[in-house]
């Protein structure tokens, strides 16, 4: 049976591609998209985020909108990568006229509690979500079956380095306290962070983005308007959040370490910098995290245009 899965996200090029692989994956059901200000202002975010369901018809699935603004610091987009919409300048009406009234955070609660040990949430955006979620909800992070989170450099292999600064990664250095929270959670925990998606072979290139334009669903379409607007721009596209969403799909593409993850909250240089302390024992307040660090790219490439080109 399909597992349930949430996802909160900030759309973002590779955000809104995560969305496309979740509602073309048979092996989950996507029950809830919550958003946050990351790649650019909630208020972009979460009309990118019903942009891109309603266009491929899932105006069903609920979206709430969750922070404007980390839990601490200020709020920095990303748009010089995702373009001044943070979806690549893409042409794509919004159709729906009401969002959840109720904010994010109790909606992820309501998804996680509706099946303790069942659902799984993916955050590929900053974790502002989740950090409140599981502040205004003790309870929460036991009744996840898993949280996976695009997020982080562990420096486990060349690619492992920072994006945002020199050792940060870009959602984590966003707000640094909400990924504190989360990492002193008991919640089971998997981490796909630049270490593997900045891995070259899991990246789309000019000959992956010619074989997605063979592609005659909507899905297909949108992301050949997405993954151009990044080659386009930057050589290749990176694929960060998508390789997230496909630890919910099929585990055996990566490889993981595991341990204790520690983030550097102090607002100096090092700020946002995670690390893994392998073979820690799990504690009261910490579980294991498994982070990847490993990826077999051309098998993930490959899933990703099945979901896309077939069917
Ligand atoms: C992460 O930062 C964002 O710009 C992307 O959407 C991805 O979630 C990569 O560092
Ligand atoms: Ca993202």
């Amino acid at each position: 049976m399909a597992v349930s899965v949430a996802l909160d996200v900030d759309p973002g090029i590779d955000d809104a591609l995560a969305l496309i692989l979740a509602l073309r994956s048979p092996e989950i059901r996507l029950a809830l998209v919550t958003t946050v200000a990351g790649n650019g202002p909630l208020v972009m975010t979460t009309r990118n985020a019903v942009r891109v369901l309603d266009h491929l018809g899932a105006a069903h699935i609920p979206v709430a909108a969750g922070a404007a603004a980390p839990l601490e610091k200020p709020f920095h987009g990303a748009l010089n990568y995702h373009g001044p919409d943070a979806l690549g300048g893409v042409d794509v009406p919004e159709r729906r006229t009401h969002i959840e009234a109720r904010a994010a955070h109790d909606l992820l609660f309501n998804f996680a509690a509706a099946a303790p040990g069942e659902r799984i949430l993916v955050a590929t955006g900053p974790l502002t979500n989740v950090a409140r979620a599981f502040q205004c909800h003790e309870e929460m992070p036991s009744m996840l079956r898993e949280l996976i989170i695009m997020g982080g450099a562990f420096g486990l292999t060349p690619f492992g380095k920072g994006n945002q600064t020199r050792y940060a990664e870009f959602n984590i250095w966003q707000d640094p306290d909400a990924a504190y929270t989360v990492f002193h959670s008991d919640v089971p925990m998997t981490i796909v962070g630049l270490d593997v998606t900045n891995d070259p072979s899991g990246a789309f290139d000019a000959t992956d983005l010619a074989r997605l334009r063979t592609g005659t669903s909507r899905e297909a379409k949108l992301a050949v308007t997405l993954v151009n607007y990044a080659i386009s721009r930057h050589e290749y596209c990176a694929l960060h959040d998508p390789l997230a969403l496909a630890a919910a799909l099929d585990r055996s593409l990566f490889e993981f370490a595991t341990g204790h993850v520690e983030v550097v909250t102090r607002d100096d240089e090092q700020r946002g910098r995670t690390f893994l302390h392998e073979g820690a024992p799990a504690t009261s307040d910490r579980c294991i995290a498994r982070v990847a660090s490993g990826v077999d790219g051309p098998r993930f490439k490959r899933l990703f245009m099945s979901r896309v080109l077939e069917g």
